[in-house]
Protein backbone atom coordinates (compact mmCIF):
# COMPACT_ATOMS: atom_id res chain seq x y z
CA UNK A 1 0.00 0.00 0.00
CA UNK A 2 1.55 3.25 -0.97
CA UNK A 3 0.80 5.91 1.47
CA UNK A 4 0.83 9.13 -0.16
CA UNK A 5 2.55 12.05 1.93
CA UNK A 6 4.84 9.49 4.03
CA UNK A 7 7.72 9.74 2.19
CA UNK A 8 9.11 13.67 2.81
CA UNK A 9 8.37 12.87 6.33
CA UNK A 10 10.24 9.44 7.24
CA UNK A 11 12.90 10.93 4.66
CA UNK A 12 13.15 13.72 7.27
CA UNK A 13 13.03 12.04 10.13
CA UNK A 14 16.06 9.72 8.99
CA UNK A 15 17.86 12.52 8.41
CA UNK A 16 17.25 14.45 11.43
CA UNK A 17 18.16 11.37 13.38
CA UNK A 18 21.50 11.48 11.16
CA UNK A 19 21.96 14.77 12.16
CA UNK A 20 21.72 14.37 15.42
CA UNK A 21 24.16 11.53 15.90
CA UNK A 22 27.05 13.83 14.47
CA UNK A 23 25.72 16.61 17.08
CA UNK A 24 25.68 14.36 20.14
CA UNK A 25 28.31 11.66 21.42
CA UNK A 26 27.20 8.20 20.74
CA UNK A 27 27.06 6.87 24.54
CA UNK A 28 23.61 9.19 24.30
CA UNK A 29 21.90 7.58 21.73
CA UNK A 30 19.63 5.03 21.86
CA UNK A 31 20.34 1.81 19.97
CA UNK A 32 18.53 2.20 17.07
CA UNK A 33 19.90 5.59 16.71
CA UNK A 34 23.60 4.16 16.92
CA UNK A 35 22.16 1.40 14.16
CA UNK A 36 20.23 3.41 11.96
CA UNK A 37 23.36 6.27 11.90
CA UNK A 38 25.78 3.08 11.18
CA UNK A 39 23.87 1.72 8.15
CA UNK A 40 23.23 5.23 6.82
CA UNK A 41 26.95 6.31 7.09
CA UNK A 42 28.82 5.11 3.92
CA UNK A 43 31.36 2.50 4.83
CA UNK A 44 35.23 3.12 4.12
CA UNK A 45 35.07 0.07 0.96
CA UNK A 46 33.64 0.76 -1.81
CA UNK A 47 29.87 -0.80 -2.63
CA UNK A 48 29.90 -3.47 -5.06
CA UNK A 49 28.12 -2.59 -7.95
CA UNK A 50 27.45 -6.39 -9.53
CA UNK A 51 27.28 -7.91 -6.50
CA UNK A 52 24.21 -5.58 -5.69
CA UNK A 53 22.94 -6.39 -9.08
CA UNK A 54 23.04 -10.32 -8.42
CA UNK A 55 20.69 -9.47 -5.49
CA UNK A 56 18.62 -7.37 -7.15
CA UNK A 57 18.32 -9.72 -9.75
CA UNK A 58 17.32 -12.36 -7.27
CA UNK A 59 15.07 -11.12 -5.35
CA UNK A 60 14.50 -7.48 -5.36
CA UNK A 61 13.70 -7.07 -9.15
CA UNK A 62 10.41 -9.26 -8.49
CA UNK A 63 9.14 -5.90 -7.40
CA UNK A 64 11.38 -3.27 -8.27
CA UNK A 65 12.75 -4.70 -11.48
CA UNK A 66 16.35 -5.51 -12.48
CA UNK A 67 16.45 -1.84 -14.44
CA UNK A 68 15.12 -0.31 -11.16
CA UNK A 69 11.80 0.33 -12.86
CA UNK A 70 9.08 -0.97 -10.58
CA UNK A 71 6.58 -3.63 -11.89
CA UNK A 72 3.53 -2.24 -10.21
CA UNK A 73 1.94 1.24 -9.35
CA UNK A 74 2.45 0.91 -6.14
CA UNK A 75 5.71 -0.06 -6.05
CA UNK A 76 8.24 2.97 -6.44
CA UNK A 77 10.83 2.80 -9.07
CA UNK A 78 14.35 3.06 -7.49
CA UNK A 79 16.42 3.74 -10.80
CA UNK A 80 18.67 6.77 -10.77
CA UNK A 81 17.44 7.15 -6.99
CA UNK A 82 20.40 8.53 -4.75
CA UNK A 83 22.42 6.01 -3.14
CA UNK A 84 22.02 7.30 -0.08
CA UNK A 85 18.58 7.30 0.18
CA UNK A 86 17.94 4.15 -0.92
CA UNK A 87 20.19 3.00 2.38
CA UNK A 88 18.76 5.21 4.54
CA UNK A 89 15.19 3.62 3.67
CA UNK A 90 16.47 0.25 4.01
CA UNK A 91 17.96 0.89 7.37
CA UNK A 92 15.01 2.55 8.56
CA UNK A 93 12.85 -0.84 7.75
CA UNK A 94 15.32 -2.79 9.37
CA UNK A 95 15.16 -0.70 12.85
CA UNK A 96 11.05 -0.16 12.20
CA UNK A 97 11.13 3.28 12.03
CA UNK A 98 9.16 3.06 8.54
CA UNK A 99 6.72 0.42 8.38
CA UNK A 100 5.68 -1.91 5.27
CA UNK A 101 4.23 -5.04 5.57
CA UNK A 102 6.76 -6.34 2.61
CA UNK A 103 9.76 -4.18 3.13
CA UNK A 104 10.13 -4.59 6.81
CA UNK A 105 10.39 -8.46 6.19
CA UNK A 106 12.88 -8.13 3.31
CA UNK A 107 15.45 -5.38 4.57
CA UNK A 108 16.49 -7.24 8.17
CA UNK A 109 17.69 -10.33 5.88
CA UNK A 110 19.85 -7.40 4.13
CA UNK A 111 23.51 -7.21 5.54
CA UNK A 112 25.61 -3.76 5.60
CA UNK A 113 27.05 -4.73 2.40
CA UNK A 114 24.03 -5.80 0.55
CA UNK A 115 22.49 -2.81 1.41
CA UNK A 116 25.17 -0.51 -0.16
CA UNK A 117 25.85 -2.96 -3.15
CA UNK A 118 22.12 -2.62 -3.83
CA UNK A 119 21.93 0.79 -3.45
CA UNK A 120 24.86 1.72 -5.69
CA UNK A 121 23.29 -0.45 -8.03
CA UNK A 122 19.90 1.11 -8.12
CA UNK A 123 21.29 4.48 -8.77
CA UNK A 124 23.77 3.27 -11.51
CA UNK A 125 20.42 2.37 -13.46
CA UNK A 126 19.17 5.78 -15.64
CA UNK A 127 16.13 7.00 -14.52
CA UNK A 128 12.49 7.11 -14.93
CA UNK A 129 12.19 8.30 -18.78
CA UNK A 130 8.42 9.57 -19.50
CA UNK A 131 6.35 6.97 -21.36
CA UNK A 132 9.19 4.39 -19.90
CA UNK A 133 7.08 1.10 -19.63
CA UNK A 134 6.48 -1.17 -16.12
CA UNK A 135 9.00 -4.27 -15.44
CA UNK A 136 7.73 -7.52 -16.23
CA UNK A 137 7.01 -9.40 -13.43
CA UNK A 138 9.90 -12.92 -13.05
CA UNK A 139 8.06 -15.98 -14.02
CA UNK A 140 8.84 -17.84 -11.46
CA UNK A 141 7.75 -15.84 -9.19
CA UNK A 142 3.63 -15.50 -11.43
CA UNK A 143 3.65 -19.52 -12.10
CA UNK A 144 2.45 -21.61 -9.40
CA UNK A 145 1.84 -25.65 -8.89
CA UNK A 146 -1.30 -24.75 -7.01
CA UNK A 147 -4.54 -26.02 -8.70
CA UNK A 148 -8.23 -25.23 -8.08
CA UNK A 149 -9.58 -27.55 -5.31
CA UNK A 150 -13.22 -28.51 -7.31
CA UNK A 151 -14.95 -30.04 -4.41
CA UNK A 152 -13.88 -27.83 -1.47
CA UNK A 153 -17.42 -27.11 -0.25
CA UNK A 154 -18.19 -30.62 0.04
CA UNK A 155 -14.84 -32.37 1.72
CA UNK A 156 -12.94 -29.07 3.37
CA UNK A 157 -13.78 -27.60 6.58
CA UNK A 158 -14.55 -24.56 7.10
CA UNK A 159 -12.67 -22.94 9.59
CA UNK A 160 -13.11 -19.57 9.96
CA UNK A 161 -14.91 -16.14 8.75
CA UNK A 162 -13.81 -12.63 8.96
CA UNK A 163 -15.90 -9.28 8.38
CA UNK A 164 -14.05 -6.28 6.55
CA UNK A 165 -15.60 -3.35 7.61
CA UNK A 166 -13.95 -0.90 5.61
CA UNK A 167 -14.06 -2.74 2.28
CA UNK A 168 -17.71 -4.17 2.92
CA UNK A 169 -16.35 -7.87 2.35
CA UNK A 170 -16.72 -10.63 4.08
CA UNK A 171 -14.02 -13.84 3.90
CA UNK A 172 -14.72 -17.72 4.31
CA UNK A 173 -11.80 -19.99 5.24
CA UNK A 174 -11.62 -23.84 4.12
CA UNK A 175 -9.13 -26.28 5.04
CA UNK A 176 -8.45 -29.65 3.67
CA UNK A 177 -8.12 -32.82 5.61
CA UNK A 178 -4.47 -32.78 6.24
CA UNK A 179 -4.06 -29.44 6.96
CA UNK A 180 -7.02 -29.45 9.57
CA UNK A 181 -5.24 -32.65 10.96
CA UNK A 182 -2.32 -31.54 11.40
CA UNK A 183 -3.48 -28.21 12.67
CA UNK A 184 -5.51 -30.13 15.39
CA UNK A 185 -2.69 -31.82 16.39
CA UNK A 186 -0.52 -28.94 16.98
CA UNK A 187 1.58 -29.85 13.66
CA UNK A 188 3.44 -28.01 10.98
CA UNK A 189 1.10 -28.52 8.57
CA UNK A 190 2.69 -31.31 5.77
CA UNK A 191 2.92 -31.07 1.92
CA UNK A 192 -0.46 -31.66 1.02
CA UNK A 193 -1.90 -29.18 3.08
CA UNK A 194 -4.62 -26.65 0.69
CA UNK A 195 -6.04 -23.92 2.38
CA UNK A 196 -8.63 -21.75 0.32
CA UNK A 197 -10.52 -18.39 0.95
CA UNK A 198 -13.75 -17.29 -0.68
CA UNK A 199 -13.93 -13.14 -0.95
CA UNK A 200 -17.33 -12.17 -1.32
CA UNK A 201 -18.72 -8.58 -1.17
CA UNK A 202 -21.41 -7.98 1.41
CA UNK A 203 -24.72 -7.74 1.07
CA UNK A 204 -26.10 -4.29 1.74
CA UNK A 205 -28.82 -2.53 3.27
CA UNK A 206 -30.49 0.63 2.45
CA UNK A 207 -28.15 2.64 4.16
CA UNK A 208 -25.37 1.06 2.21
CA UNK A 209 -24.44 -0.67 5.68
CA UNK A 210 -23.18 -4.68 5.56
CA UNK A 211 -26.31 -6.75 7.15
CA UNK A 212 -25.04 -8.61 9.79
CA UNK A 213 -26.72 -12.42 9.62
CA UNK A 214 -27.75 -13.86 13.17
CA UNK A 215 -24.06 -15.28 13.81
CA UNK A 216 -22.64 -11.79 13.63
CA UNK A 217 -21.17 -11.99 10.11
CA UNK A 218 -22.01 -10.26 7.16
CA UNK A 219 -24.23 -11.85 4.41
CA UNK A 220 -22.15 -12.33 1.36
CA UNK A 221 -23.89 -11.32 -1.72
CA UNK A 222 -21.31 -11.83 -5.07
CA UNK A 223 -18.07 -14.04 -4.75
CA UNK A 224 -15.04 -11.63 -5.65
CA UNK A 225 -12.50 -14.00 -5.41
CA UNK A 226 -10.72 -17.47 -4.26
CA UNK A 227 -7.51 -17.21 -2.38
CA UNK A 228 -5.80 -20.51 -1.90
CA UNK A 229 -2.63 -21.85 -0.53
CA UNK A 230 -1.23 -24.99 -1.14
CA UNK A 231 1.57 -26.96 -0.36
CA UNK A 232 3.98 -29.90 -2.26
CA UNK A 233 7.48 -31.51 -1.90
CA UNK A 234 10.17 -29.37 -3.76
CA UNK A 235 7.15 -26.43 -4.42
CA UNK A 236 9.38 -23.75 -2.96
CA UNK A 237 12.90 -24.72 -4.94
CA UNK A 238 12.50 -21.99 -7.39
CA UNK A 239 11.66 -19.39 -5.51
CA UNK A 240 14.60 -17.33 -3.84
CA UNK A 241 15.59 -17.92 -0.16
CA UNK A 242 14.51 -14.19 1.13
CA UNK A 243 11.01 -14.70 -0.04
CA UNK A 244 10.68 -18.72 0.16
CA UNK A 245 7.60 -19.57 2.27
CA UNK A 246 9.07 -23.35 2.73
CA UNK A 247 7.36 -25.65 0.06
CA UNK A 248 3.76 -23.07 0.32
CA UNK A 249 2.99 -21.85 -3.58
CA UNK A 250 0.11 -19.44 -3.90
CA UNK A 251 -2.89 -18.86 -6.35
CA UNK A 252 -5.37 -16.06 -6.93
CA UNK A 253 -8.82 -18.16 -8.81
CA UNK A 254 -11.92 -15.90 -10.74
CA UNK A 255 -15.54 -16.62 -9.38
CA UNK A 256 -15.31 -19.19 -12.17
CA UNK A 257 -12.56 -20.55 -11.24
CA UNK A 258 -10.03 -19.90 -13.35
CA UNK A 259 -6.08 -19.10 -12.55
CA UNK A 260 -6.01 -15.60 -12.50
CA UNK A 261 -2.10 -14.78 -14.12
CA UNK A 262 -1.54 -10.79 -12.31
CA UNK A 263 -0.98 -11.26 -8.98
CA UNK A 264 3.03 -11.36 -7.79
CA UNK A 265 3.53 -14.00 -5.48
CA UNK A 266 6.36 -12.42 -4.52
CA UNK A 267 4.14 -9.88 -2.14
CA UNK A 268 2.13 -13.13 -1.03
CA UNK A 269 5.24 -14.83 -0.23
CA UNK A 270 6.99 -11.71 1.35
CA UNK A 271 3.85 -10.98 3.76
CA UNK A 272 3.36 -14.41 4.22
CA UNK A 273 6.95 -15.14 5.84
CA UNK A 274 6.05 -13.58 9.23
CA UNK A 275 3.91 -16.40 9.90
CA UNK A 276 7.03 -18.89 9.46
CA UNK A 277 5.98 -20.21 13.34
CA UNK A 278 2.08 -20.95 12.05
CA UNK A 279 3.62 -22.73 8.75
CA UNK A 280 2.78 -19.55 7.25
CA UNK A 281 -0.78 -19.58 7.77
CA UNK A 282 -2.26 -16.59 9.40
CA UNK A 283 -5.15 -18.64 10.91
CA UNK A 284 -3.68 -21.24 11.79
CA UNK A 285 -4.63 -20.59 15.73
CA UNK A 286 -8.37 -20.32 14.51
CA UNK A 287 -7.69 -23.66 12.21
CA UNK A 288 -6.23 -25.52 15.38
CA UNK A 289 -9.28 -25.12 17.33
CA UNK A 290 -11.61 -25.93 14.69
CA UNK A 291 -13.83 -28.26 16.12
CA UNK A 292 -14.25 -31.04 14.39
CA UNK A 293 -12.54 -32.66 11.42
CA UNK A 294 -15.88 -33.08 9.47
CA UNK A 295 -16.45 -30.96 6.71
CA UNK A 296 -18.61 -27.62 7.42
CA UNK A 297 -19.45 -25.74 4.89
CA UNK A 298 -21.57 -23.33 6.38
CA UNK A 299 -24.70 -21.45 4.82
CA UNK A 300 -23.45 -19.74 1.78
C1 LIG B 1 7.41 -8.35 -2.93
C2 LIG B 1 7.71 -7.04 -3.50
C3 LIG B 1 9.02 -6.37 -3.11
C4 LIG B 1 10.28 -6.90 -3.14
C5 LIG B 1 10.69 -8.33 -3.50
C6 LIG B 1 11.17 -5.83 -2.77
N1 LIG B 1 10.48 -4.69 -2.53
FE1 LIG B 1 11.25 -2.88 -1.97
N2 LIG B 1 9.38 -2.10 -1.85
C7 LIG B 1 8.22 -2.79 -2.11
C8 LIG B 1 7.08 -1.94 -1.81
C9 LIG B 1 5.62 -2.31 -1.94
C10 LIG B 1 7.62 -0.70 -1.37
C11 LIG B 1 6.84 0.54 -0.89
C12 LIG B 1 6.80 0.50 0.61
C13 LIG B 1 6.02 1.64 1.22
O1 LIG B 1 5.01 2.04 0.64
O2 LIG B 1 6.42 2.10 2.29
C14 LIG B 1 9.06 -0.84 -1.41
C15 LIG B 1 9.94 0.16 -1.06
C16 LIG B 1 11.31 0.06 -1.13
C17 LIG B 1 12.24 1.13 -0.88
C18 LIG B 1 11.87 2.56 -0.50
C19 LIG B 1 11.68 3.36 -1.78
C20 LIG B 1 11.26 4.77 -1.58
O3 LIG B 1 10.96 5.43 -2.61
O4 LIG B 1 11.22 5.26 -0.46
C21 LIG B 1 13.50 0.64 -1.08
C22 LIG B 1 14.80 1.40 -0.95
C23 LIG B 1 13.35 -0.75 -1.44
N3 LIG B 1 12.01 -1.07 -1.48
C24 LIG B 1 14.42 -1.60 -1.72
C25 LIG B 1 14.28 -2.96 -2.01
C26 LIG B 1 15.40 -3.86 -2.18
C27 LIG B 1 16.85 -3.46 -2.11
C28 LIG B 1 14.87 -5.08 -2.43
C29 LIG B 1 15.60 -6.41 -2.64
C30 LIG B 1 16.52 -6.83 -1.61
C31 LIG B 1 13.42 -4.95 -2.42
N4 LIG B 1 13.11 -3.66 -2.15
C32 LIG B 1 12.54 -5.98 -2.66
C33 LIG B 1 8.11 -4.08 -2.58
C34 LIG B 1 9.15 -4.97 -2.71
C1 LIG C 1 -0.21 -7.39 2.97
C2 LIG C 1 0.07 -8.72 3.43
C3 LIG C 1 -0.50 -9.89 2.65
C4 LIG C 1 -0.35 -10.14 1.31
C5 LIG C 1 0.36 -9.30 0.28
C6 LIG C 1 -1.01 -11.40 1.08
N1 LIG C 1 -1.55 -11.90 2.24
FE1 LIG C 1 -2.65 -13.60 2.41
N2 LIG C 1 -3.06 -13.12 4.34
C7 LIG C 1 -2.56 -12.04 5.02
C8 LIG C 1 -3.15 -12.01 6.35
C9 LIG C 1 -2.83 -10.98 7.44
C10 LIG C 1 -4.04 -13.09 6.43
C11 LIG C 1 -4.94 -13.49 7.61
C12 LIG C 1 -6.12 -12.54 7.74
C13 LIG C 1 -6.86 -12.31 6.47
O1 LIG C 1 -7.26 -13.28 5.82
O2 LIG C 1 -7.04 -11.15 6.09
C14 LIG C 1 -3.94 -13.78 5.14
C15 LIG C 1 -4.61 -14.96 4.84
C16 LIG C 1 -4.46 -15.68 3.68
C17 LIG C 1 -4.98 -17.01 3.45
C18 LIG C 1 -5.69 -17.87 4.48
C19 LIG C 1 -4.61 -18.63 5.29
C20 LIG C 1 -3.91 -17.72 6.30
O3 LIG C 1 -2.71 -17.42 6.13
O4 LIG C 1 -4.57 -17.32 7.30
C21 LIG C 1 -4.67 -17.33 2.16
C22 LIG C 1 -5.01 -18.63 1.45
C23 LIG C 1 -3.96 -16.22 1.59
N3 LIG C 1 -3.82 -15.23 2.54
C24 LIG C 1 -3.50 -16.17 0.29
C25 LIG C 1 -2.80 -15.09 -0.24
C26 LIG C 1 -2.41 -14.97 -1.63
C27 LIG C 1 -2.74 -15.95 -2.73
C28 LIG C 1 -1.73 -13.80 -1.75
C29 LIG C 1 -1.08 -13.16 -2.97
C30 LIG C 1 -1.92 -13.01 -4.15
C31 LIG C 1 -1.69 -13.18 -0.43
N4 LIG C 1 -2.34 -14.00 0.46
C32 LIG C 1 -1.08 -11.98 -0.16
C33 LIG C 1 -1.64 -11.13 4.55
C34 LIG C 1 -1.26 -11.00 3.23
Amino acid sequence: MLQTGLLPVLADEVIAVFHQCIRRPHTALLGSMVLLASFYLPSAQAADIAAGKAKVENVCSACHGLNGISVADHIPNLAGQKPEYIAAQLAAFRSGARKNEIMSVIAPQLSKADIENVAAYFSSQPGMVPGAVKSAMLPNLTQTRVTFPANYRSTFKRYHVLNLPDSKQVKFYYANQVAAAAAMAGKPLPDGSEIIVENYSAKLDAAQKPIVGQDGYFIADALRSLATMQRGANWGKDIPEMLRNEDWNYAIFTPEHQLRGDPNHAECLACHKPAKDASYVFTLGELGKAKSAGADTGSK
